[in-house]
């Protein structure tokens, strides 16, 4: 299981400070958001930071891309020290088949991610040819909004398909994720949970990274719950 701390929720004025606390509070993964203001409504930071981060820790950096044009950002990216490198499913599938050749052939774990309202079905022909699938579980633009329930199915659908074409990509879930929507979303196959503020907002970043593993563990999919009793969306209570 993994615990991925967002740094956009981390405070703007210390990205030093942040990486070496989040690094210090056992995080398995740090995500980097990055926005174009054109892909998302907003913008976020770019390849310095990120090359500025890097020699403070030796954790897992998940970059991802929310820009309309990842064809001009994945080499920076790559060049500044991150380790996947997620681009959207949304880009069309011209683009996306090269710009997955293209992570891969710098090196790189290589992620896609997919919006709460496109169909789960636009990532089932990259499956075998990515590393992580990034389910977004609240429009992307913004840090703090609510999880959309709603994705819960896609999760599960992800899941079939790794299970019964014995791929091992990571299951990833990306907004609004807090302890109990990343347990619902562990009972229904996900693996990586990427949180901002329901994680920066605790008081302890250590003490709140430990709760969420252990409750995504002890809720995970794989923990040979009954599929179809604890299956969707609701309707049934995590254990919290
Ligand atoms: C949303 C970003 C998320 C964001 C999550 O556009 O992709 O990674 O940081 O923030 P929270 O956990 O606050 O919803
Ligand atoms: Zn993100």
């Amino acid at each position: 299981m993994i615990i991925a701390p967002s740094l956009l929720a981390a405070d703007f004025g210390h990205f030093a400070r942040e990486t070496v606390r989040v690094d210090k509070a056992g995080a398995d993964w740090f995500h980097l958001d990055i926005m174009d203001g054109h892909f998302v409504p907003n913008i976020s930071f770019g390849p310095q930071v990120v090359r500025a981060i890097r020699p403070l820790t030796k954790m897992f950096f998940d970059a991802h891309l929310m820009c309309s044009k990842p064809e001009i950002l994945l080499e920076p990216f790559a060049q500044a020290g991150a380790d996947q490198i997620n681009i959207h499913v949304e880009l069309g599938e011209h683009q996306v088949t090269s710009l997955l050749w293209k992570i891969r052939s710098l090196g790189k774990k290589v992620g896609l991610a997919i919006n709460p309202p496109t169909a789960i079905s636009m990532v089932q022909p990259y499956l075998d040819q990515i590393d992580s699938l990034l389910i977004m579980t609240v429009n992307p633009g913004f840090g703090g909004q609510s999880f959309i329930v709603e994705t819960l199915p896609k999760i599960q659908q992800a899941h079939v398909w790794r299970r019964d074409l014995k791929l091992n990509y990571h299951i990833g879930v990306d907004g609004g994720i807090n302890f109990a929507t990343a347990a619902e979303c562990a009972r229904v196959g996900a693996d990586a949970f990427i949180s901002g503020t329901g994680l920066f907002g605790q008081r302890s970043l250590r003490v709140a990274i430990n709760k969420m593993r252990k409750l995504v563990t002890e809720n995970a999919r794989d923990n040979g719950l009954d599929f179809d009793r604890h299956a969707l969306p609701a309707g049934h209570a995590a254990k919290t």
